[in-house]
């Protein structure tokens, strides 16, 4: 008897997308500028960040030029990654919000693990990133959020990694499902990093 595969299907893939600011140098500048007069103005808040300073509020209720000229950045990404994952929904038809914040964290400071529920996609942009040699440090790692995977691991299929980790450069903005479980590796290094992430969230427009 034989039998051959006539298909192959991936169901319910998770899209992760990374995109690149053209000459990010000088944007990155001017929100480290920004962000030290807003760490200058107020104390910061504590979220999933473990040490280091996290913005208070909404960042886009801001009008500073660096951060409108991300705000454009993101929505241009949102609007390639809808595309991407071949959304029918008409842009007239969504109203998007978009909630900010800015997230520095030293020597030894991290994020814990968490997702963004109730939002859609959710995102990073790196500001600055230290540079390491073989290390974890400043990782972001997402996790599989499928159950019973350890189960699998004895196939070590790639298919049924548990985790994957990356680290995105200065200029660089990743995007993924809110619903993704990830976290930071602590900074090992003297640098700070610097990232502003964001939850962007779709409501039916009001006609
Ligand atoms: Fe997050």
């Amino acid at each position: 008897m034989q039998i051959e595969r006539h298909r192959y299907d991936k169901l319910f893939s998770t899209p992760l997308l990374r995109y690149q600011v053209a000459d990010p140098d000088g944007l990155n500048t001017t929100l480290l500028e920004e962000a030290a007069r807003m760490r200058g103005a107020t104390g910061g808040v504590s979220k999933s960040n473990r040490g280091g300073w996290h913005s208070e509020g909404n960042l886009f209720d801001q009008d500073a030029a660096p951060i409108t000229t991300l705000r454009s950045s993101i929505e241009a990404a949102l609007e390639d990654a809808n595309k991407a994952i071949g959304s029918k929904a008409k842009p007239d038809a969504l109203r998007l919000k978009l909630f900010g914040w800015m997230n520095a964290n030293p020597k030894g400071a991290f994020n814990a693990p968490h997702t963004h529920p109730g939002a859609h996609w959710s995102g990073v942009y790196y500001v600055s990133q230290p540079e390491v040699e073989d290390s974890n440090s400043g990782m972001i790692e997402f996790l599989d959020p499928r159950t019973d995977l350890p189960h699998w691991r004895i196939l070590k299929a790639a298919p049924f990694r548990l985790k994957k980790k990356l680290r995105p450069q200065p200029g660089e903005m990743i995007l993924f499902p809110s619903y993704l479980v990830h976290w930071v590796y602590p900074n090992e290094t003297e640098g700070e990093r610097v990232s502003i992430a964001f939850n962007a969230t779709y409501k039916a427009a009001r006609r």
